[in-house]
């Protein structure tokens, strides 16, 4: 298999994979302290983080992309009564934008659509912009449930004005 994404194949997640799947969710918190210039976003290791999601989904229901015999891709589905969520997407940063994260999302797809599923939902964080325009670019165009909170705390708040809806003014 050839392309711009170099040749990556996508397959069903094995036990040899746990620590390069740990490091992409490594990754994937990284990507969320920078955005939100946080630190201390998934705590100190947050690569366990991956260990509690394999436990939650199993292994047939995670798939990793590789290339040249490494890991660098990582998706996933989360399957409820008639409904899935992607659940995580993550390519290795120094190989994005070349369609590898495409091939991820496709494999999800296909399988939601093969159990028979009514719909396939993802939730990324509201400030992630780039994921939602990825995730609008591969047809997930259907907003169903919103989250939206009020912040309690006390003291500096990370908020930043940037989204609207229903014709309100939302902070991400
Ligand atoms: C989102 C992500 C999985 C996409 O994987 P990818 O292999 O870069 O995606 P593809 O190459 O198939 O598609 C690239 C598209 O993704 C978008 N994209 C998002 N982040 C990007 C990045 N850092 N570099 C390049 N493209 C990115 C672009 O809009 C691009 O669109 P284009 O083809 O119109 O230029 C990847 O960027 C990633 O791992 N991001 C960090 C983790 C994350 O935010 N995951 C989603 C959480 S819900």
């Amino acid at each position: 298999m050839t392309g711009e994404d170099g040749g990556a194949v996508v397959r069903g997640y094995r036990a040899g994979d746990l620590e390069a799947c740990r490091s992409l969710w490594v990754e994937l918190t990284e990507t969320h302290r920078r955005i939100y210039d946080s630190p201390g976003i998934g705590g100190e290791n947050p690569g366990l983080q991956f260990d509690d999601h394999l436990a939650l989904v199993g292994p047939d229901n995670l798939w990793v992309a590789e290339l040249d015999g490494r890991v660098v891709g990582l998706t996933g589905v989360i399957l409820r009564q008639d409904e899935a969520e992607l659940e995580p997407l993550i390519v290795t940063e120094a190989l994005r934008g070349r369609g590898i994260g495409t091939r991820l999302a496709e494999a999800v797809v296909a399988a939601a659509r093969d159990a028979g599923l009514g719909s396939l939902s993802v939730r990324p964080v509201a400030r992630n912009v780039a994921a939602l325009q990825f995730f609008h670019a591969h047809g997930f165009r259907v907003m169903g449930h919103v989250e939206i909170f009020m912040d309690l705390r006390d003291g500096p708040r990370p908020w930043r004005p940037g989204e609207s809806l229903a014709d309100r003014p939302f902070s991400v």
